[in-house]
This record gives structure tokens, sequence and C-alpha cells, in this order.
């Protein structure tokens, strides 16, 4: 049995009948403890600075579960147990599922309630604080599109303006994923010393709004384990470890190497996990500037890099012309395309069957 997030998650574009009778099923207050934690991690930051209390109701039916939550700037979003809230929202649970779940934008005119400052006129120098709560609270119940640079400045991932610049690249391969319920896997998950990392990890996840993401590194990082996002010990050195991550949780849509770095390494990763990305997915190897590095067992011109082995794959695109009478290895048949970027290569996985160029019309051209 799928976990409960999965079924959400498949629920999201399903007609309204099929949602209702999912969320009957498991159960109003799970249902919506699951749906206010992901609201709170869709959540931006909040801009008011005097406190707001937010009351947000669930339903199903004559079912009702409230959250009350308190915002301010410079806070996590927390839950409170204040009787007294500014602002009270409410939405059937099949109507979040399908905001949170559905494609990215879809949402309907008039799918939920609310009441302004129920408590009367003497709280008017509430209203600017409440209504930015509320915009708050409200970007994070849907699935409109995100800016990946933010979300990377937002969590601290070092993908985008500051060591690297990799995210117009990462828009421009996604974007058809976005709606999908894809698995991401990505190796090397970051952080140091006292601090857990996962930036990237939970940037995959806000930007996949309807995706599992899976990091895999040689520290525990479990403490970063929240619904959608599931840290794993591995070395990336070890095939063995890694196909056992692709057998148990695979296949994936998108898998990132951003782990050690270290040619030997990225060459294991990739053999090992292949196998277990979709056709149409994408492998993306980051950093590829280590492969001039010796410290990273780089050197330029050398087969052994990763830029050694991006440019052994586009031979292998094209083992049909190479003149020889061969098998081809498996990995020259499924890699159907390359693109190759300061530092970073995009790798897309399919049936790499287009017949070459054929002998016949090689021998007519020749006679010419
Ligand atoms: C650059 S950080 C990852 C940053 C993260 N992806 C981000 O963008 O926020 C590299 C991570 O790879 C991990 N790592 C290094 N060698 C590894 C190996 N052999 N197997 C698995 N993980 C490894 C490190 O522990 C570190 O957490």
């Amino acid at each position: 049995m799928a976990e409960l997030i999965e079924r959400l998650i498949a629920a999201g574009p399903a007609p309204d009948d099929a949602v209702a009778a999912l969320v009957a099923e498991l159960g109003l207050d799970k249902v919506a403890e699951t749906l206010v934690g992901e609201i709170l991690f869709r959540c931006p930051p909040s801009e008011n600075t005097v406190p707001v209390a937010i009351a947000l109701d669930v339903t199903h039916g004559a079912q009702r579960c409230r959250t009350v939550l308190r915002l301010a700037r410079d806070e996590p979003i927390r839950e409170t147990g204040s009787p007294d809230v500014q602002m009270v929202l409410e939405f059937t649970a099949a109507d979040l599922v399908r905001r949170l779940f559905g494609p990215t934008g879809h949402r309907r005119a008039g799918d939920f309630r609310n009441a302004f400052l129920p408590s009367g006129v003497s709280q008017l120098d509430l209203m600017r604080p409440t209504s930015l709560a509320t915009n708050t609270l409200l970007a994070g119940c849907g699935s409109h599109a995100v800016d990946l640079g933010s979300l990377a400045a937002r969590y601290g991932s070092d993908k985008w303006a500051s060591l690297h610049w990799y995210v117009p690249h990462y828009e421009r391969h996604f974007a058809r994923f976005r709606d999908q319920a894809v698995r991401v896997l990505e190796i090397g998950i970051g952080g140091e010393d006292h601090e857990p990392g996962g930036a990237s990890l939970k940037m995959w996840k806000r930007y996949f709004h309807r995706g599992l993401v899976f990091g895999v590194d040689l520290f525990d990082k479990s403490v970063l384990d929240q619904p959608r996002l599931t840290t794993l010990v591995a070395d990336q050195r070890v095939a063995g470890e890694l196909t056992a991550i692709g057998e148990r949780y695979g296949p994936f849509d998108v898998i990132i190497d951003d782990g050690s770095h270290v040619a030997e390494d990225i060459r294991t990763s990739f053999h090992a996990l292949l196998p277990f990305l979709r056709d149409d997915g994408i492998y993306v190897i980051e950093d590829l500037q280590t492969s001039y590095l010796p410290e990273f067992g780089g050197a330029t011109g050398e087969p052994h890099t990763a830029v050694g082995l991006v440019q052994q794959l586009v031979d292998g695109l094209h083992f049909r012309e190479h003149g020889e009478t061969v098998a081809p290895q498996p990995v020259q048949e499924s890699i159907t395309g390359l693109h190759v970027y300061h530092n970073l290569v995009f790798l897309e996985k399919g049936t790499n069957g287009e017949e070459g160029f054929p002998a016949w019309l090689r021998e007519l051209l020749g006679d010419r």
C-alpha cells in the first residue's frame, strides 16, 4: 500500500468524487495533518511584523479540523493554542488536495470561505498585518509556479547566485516534469558540522509540488526526513549500495550527482544508477570543472574524468556510425541526448534506436 502522501499526490488531478472518497477512507484527521504540514512547508517567510493568528479549517462533510497558526516576520510559522484569531480560512479537504497536488496553478474560483477579523472593528490596526499574514498562508495553499532561483536563495543552495549558475538550465530541462508525480534522487545532501544541510532537497520538494525527493549521503541526515523528502545513507563509490537504493525506491525520473565530484565516483554512480532512471528521465552531473582538478582525480584531456565520460557518451550516441561490428553497450543504446553547459551536463535516457546512415547509400554516394 502506497504511503498516505503518495495517495494524496495521485489524487491531485482526480475527479471530485474520487478525492472525497479517498479523504473518507484515510480519515480527515490524518489528511488534514498532512495537508497543513505541506502548506507550512510551502509558505514563504511571513512579512507581518505584528503577530497574527489564523485559523486554518479543513472540512469533510460535517467534520472539521482546525489548526491555529501564528505568523510573524523572522519566526517560523507555528501552531498556537490562541482562541483569538484574526482570520479564519476554511477549505474542504478535497479542494486543498486539488490545490496542493493538482496541476500547477490550478484552483477553482470560490473554493474557500473566510472570516476577516471576526472579533470586530476594535482590531482595525490589525487589518494590514492580517492581510500580509493571510497572503503568506495562501501562498502555501497552492501549486503556482515558483521561481527556482528564489527557492535556491530561500533554502541556501549554492546552485544559484553564488558558486554556480545552474538554475536557468534546471528550469529549462525540468519544466516538463513540474506537474508530474516525479521521483527525484540527488547524491549529496550537504551541510557542515552542526547543520544537517538539505538545501537542494527542500528546493526540489518545493519545485516539484507532486514529487518525492530522495537524498543520498555518506552521513546520516535523517533529521531532515519529512513527507515527500527521504534521506538515505550510502557511499556513491559502492555500486551495490546505489543498486539497492534503485531497487527499493526507483525508478527515478531525475537523478542528480552533486556528491563527491571525484571522477571515479561519478562514473561508478552513473553506471550503477542508469538502469534505475526511467526512459525519458534525466541524469544530471554537476560541477564538471572538477574534471580538470587533480585533487578530484581530474586532468585536462583525460578520458577517465566526468568530462571524459560525457565525450564517450557522445561517441556512444553514434555507435552505429563507428564502423565496428561489436555489440553496443547498454549505455550506448540508452542515452539519447546530451546537453552540456559550463560545469553541468544533462543526459537524457531513452531508446537510441535510430538507424545509421545506410551502407548502400554510402556506397552509392562513394561511387560518384
Ligand atoms: C556539495 S555537497 C551537496 C550539496 C547539496 N546537493 C545542495 O545543493 O544543497 C556534497 C555532499 O556529498 C556528500 N558526499 C561526499 N562523498 C560522498 C560519497 N562517496 N557518497 C555519498 N555522498 C558523498 C558529502 O557528505 C556532502 O554532503
